[in-house]
């Protein structure tokens, strides 16, 4: 538990950092930890890890002084919306967009992040302590529109692992927990794809069931109705799916495609000629 710690003593000076401000929110529950602001290179790395830009809308649970969605909103022409429980933070979070003239695109609620509304966002951000992390996991998951990013601070989800992850200095963290790096990790939300499906190939006679189980990004596939065959290499980022069928001859066709919902299609390569497949889901999967 030493980096809670660690945490907590970065609280202490976050704590002194917001003056007045945390006197009046002592009976505030803090589920996700205290108050702990990411400095400022590393909230920069943060944005530029999860690629974010004008299209994106941000939202930060745990907002602090808000200033990831107000980075993104200010230098990236993003927009956004700041989780935040302890209702001063909010105001000095509104009140500086505003002063920055960034209202109507950076935006801050005094909310616990459970309760938040998460299916607008394009992209997540976080700093919270690892218990809040795996309580937060499945609502992430289940809320977030497939293909949006999720971009964390030094904790991270347990076994769905990061799809990437980076750790650099900043010497200026020593100060502030004992630890002179931050570490970021990167998850892209994946489509939901458990179940069975049952794929044709136009203008051929193909047409397959595929069973697709999945765990957070990790999925594996099995061909229930086709003996001699088997479906390896099963990839999954975002909508993007791709596998490989391989035939009784040790054939191997390689599918690649996008997932919308129930329905799936794309193109796979049948001796050297391209052809277009779809798929439809007809039973759901756990
Ligand atoms: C470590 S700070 C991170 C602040 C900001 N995201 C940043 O990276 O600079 C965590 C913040 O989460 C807030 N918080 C803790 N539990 C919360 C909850 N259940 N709902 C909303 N905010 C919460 C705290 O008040 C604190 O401001």
């Amino acid at each position: 538990m030493h980096f809670v710690r660690r945490f907590f003593l970065a609280a202490l000076i976050g704590a002194l950092c917001a003056g007045s401000a945390q006197a009046q929110v002592k009976e505030i529950e803090r589920t996700g930890g205290p108050y702990v602001p990411t400095p400022q290179v590393v909230v920069d790395q943060m944005l530029r890890f999860g690629r974010v830009g004008a299209n994106d809308f941000v939202m930060d649970l745990g907002s602090g002084d808000g200033v990831i969605v107000l980075t993104a909103t200010r230098q990236l022409k993003a927009s956004g919306m700041g989780i935040e429980i302890d209702p001063e933070l909010v105001r000095l979070s509104n009140a500086t967009a505003k002063k920055f003239g960034i209202g109507d695109r950076a935006a801050f609620q005094a909310q616990d992040v459970f309760k938040a509304d998460l299916s607008r966002a394009t992209v997540v951000t976080l700093y919270l302590l690892p218990a809040m992390m795996m309580n937060l996991r499945d609502k992430i998951y289940n809320e977030l529109r497939p293909g949006a990013r999720v971009v964390s601070h030094d904790y991270h989800f347990g076994d769905w692992e990061a799809d990437d992850r980076i750790t650099f200095d900043v010497p200026e963290k020593e100060l502030i927990n004992g630890v002179p790096s931050a570490t970021l990790y990167l998850w892209t939300i994946p489509a939901k794809v458990s179940g069975r499906w049952q794929i044709k190939v136009a203008g051929t006679d193909v047409s397959r069931d595929v069973d697709l189980k999945q765990n957070y990004h990790a999925v594996s596939g099995a061909l229930p109705n086709a003996r001699g065959m088997s479906i390896t290499d099963v990839a999954l980022n975002g909508e993007d799916i791709s596998f490989s069928i391989w035939g009784n001859a040790s054939v191997r066709h390689h599918y690649r495609g996008k997932v919308k919902g129930g329905a799936m299609s794309g193109v796979v390569n049948l001796d050297g000629k391209d052809a277009k497949w779809q798929a439809e889901r007809v039973t759901i999967g756990k």
